[in-house]
């Protein structure tokens, strides 16, 4: 597409915003344009956060389904729209309800921990959900020593090292992270040896150990703006890249391998958003019953810092 499209559609986002009094968030993740016409981005977490206070009647969700369903747990009395109907994230597939009602039966004394990166149902059936940016915080703050920790395992893991409490772990996982090995990592630090390696705790314990440090995506953002450290290789999506140039365009970075990509993550792009919008197309709702318990899970995740 050209940029003559590209401004074409950017005004008509503006104007649909107007119309709709829509505000538009966008996950670090999404294409350059896409985080560059939104009016918030962020990680998990600060997206979440930011739900709890949006004064507007649409909130237009550039990011996978479950961020939306957050969206709308959060916002009952708002529209919804997520960019493009069919982004997901596989991961939160990797776990059915009956999955965990059997788990939960399996081991009755414990609390459910869920990543956020996991439906409504699942939200529901959880004493509280965490993000990458406050998993430790979070399951330091359950009254319960034991804790079942869905659906990621490598982040329940990486929770584990910093925690007293029994973690049962879900084998689900982040194809985009867990994909990145050992021996890429070591070939990335010896093509850079200058550079810092930062990873995302959706990586396997294996990379997660090698790194120096272990950050969510808006994490690794200040982590870059305030390191003296000149290069950096990072361990995330590569959608990452951009605002991590835009916010430190001094600063050079490299992937640790090809391929970081997230596949539901690109497929918002600045078209997917006019239609969104102009059509009131891809209305997220959640049934009252399930958002009302998955609110408390959400709540909790929100208030813990
Ligand atoms: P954060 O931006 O919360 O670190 O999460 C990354 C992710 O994989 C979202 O799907
Ligand atoms: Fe899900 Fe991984 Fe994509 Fe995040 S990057 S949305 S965890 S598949």
């Amino acid at each position: 597409m050209n940029t003559t499209d590209n401004n074409s559609l950017i005004s008509r986002i503006y104007e649909l915003k107007n119309k709709l009094n829509a505000v538009i968030v966008a996950h670090n993740y999404q294409r350059p344009e896409v985080q560059d016409i939104a009016d918030f981005t962020g990680d998990s977490l600060e997206l979440a956060r930011k739900c709890t206070s949006i004064d507007a009647e649409t909130i237009v969700f550039c990011g996978v389904h479950f961020m939306a369903e957050t969206a709308a747990i959060l916002n009952p009395e708002r529209t919804v729209l997520l960019t493009e109907v069919s982004a997901g994230c596989p991961m939160a597939e990797m776990i059915t309800t009956e999955d965990l009602k059997l788990w939960k039966q399996r081991y009755p004394g414990a609390s459910v921990v869920s990543y956020v990166n996991s439906t409504a149902e699942i939200k529901a059936e959880s004493y509280s959900c965490c993000t990458s940016a406050n998993g430790i915080k979070v399951v330091n703050s359950v009254p319960n020593d034991e804790i079942l920790f869905v659906p990621d395992q490598n982040l329940g893991h990486y929770i584990a090292t910093y925690t007293d409490k029994k973690m049962i772990l879900y084998p689900g996982y982040c194809y985009v992270h867990h994909r990145i090995n050992a021996k890429q990592v070591k070939k990335a630090r010896e093509l850079h040896p200058e550079a810092s390696l930062i990873v995302h705790p959706e990586c396997r314990p294996e990379v997660v150990d090698m790194a120096d440090a272990v950050l969510s995506t808006s994490q690794m953002l200040r982590y870059v703006k305030e390191s003296t450290q000149h290069s950096f290789i990072i361990g995330t999506e590569e959608g990452l890249l951009h605002p991590l140039r835009k916010n430190s365009p001094e600063k050079s970075f490299y992937l640790i391998t090809a391929g970081q990509v997230c596949k539901d993550m690109k497929k918002t792009t600045l078209s997917t958003i006019v239609e969104a919008m102009q059509e009131g197309k891809n209305k997220i709702t959640v049934p009252e019953n399930v958002r009302l318990k998955a609110k408390e899970a959400v709540e909790r995740m929100v208030t813990v810092g």
